[in-house]
């Protein structure tokens, strides 16, 4: 039996109306209705679309806002002296599964960086020999200036501590961001 075309909604008339359900116009068997679903659908489509890429960008705005908002502890990792022109001592910072890396570099001098290679997360050593921090995984050098990379495989720059002199105390203040890193 050959299906009749209801005439109480007409396609401009809006979706869903009056007695017709909604998947009769969705999937119309009347051949004068499919461009108005196709029309619709892409309209749906690009919606949707907006809307998901909308969530996707607000997202990303408030995980680098959350970013932005990491807070350091402020910790005394050693006292001016402790350790000899050339010397290191190691130490945890800022949780206590970080390892980093404190240089005496000259006497008023002292540098700290993350201890954990840039590459694929092997431990680094200063060497004083080459005055350089060097990691033994893959000969990566990073500079002792300001934990940039000398030489690769790692490509981005240690993570610096950055270190206050409060009387005698070496205190870490915070981790340099790495875009900040130079
Ligand atoms: S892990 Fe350090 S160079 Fe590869």
């Amino acid at each position: 039996m050959k299906p009749e075309k209801p005439t109480e909604t007409s396609p401009d008339q809006g979706a869903g109306t009056g007695d017709r359900p909604l998947w009769r116009e969705e999937f119309s068997i009347y051949k004068a209705d499919e461009r108005y679903v196709s029309r619709r659908q892409l309209t749906k489509f690009l919606t949707l679309t907006s809307l998901a890429m909308f969530a996707g960008n607000a997202w990303i705005l408030v995980k680098s806002w959350l970013r932005s908002r990491v807070t350091y502890p402020e910790r005394a990792i050693a006292r001016a002296g402790e350790i000899p022109v050339d010397g290191v001592k190691l130490f945890e910072y800022p949780g206590p599964e970080d390892q980093c890396i404190l240089v005496r570099t000259s006497e008023d001098r002292y540098v700290a960086f993350s201890q954990k290679c840039t590459h694929l997360s092997c431990a680094v050593y200063y060497s004083p020999a080459h005055h350089r921090i060097e990691c033994p995984c893959h000969e990566g050098y990073f500079s002792i200036e300001d934990g940039s990379v000398l030489q690769g495989p790692p490509t981005r720059p240690l993570p610096r501590v950055v270190l206050e002199r409060r009387g005698t105390d070496l205190v870490a203040i915070r981790m340099e961001a790495e875009r900040e890193a130079r």
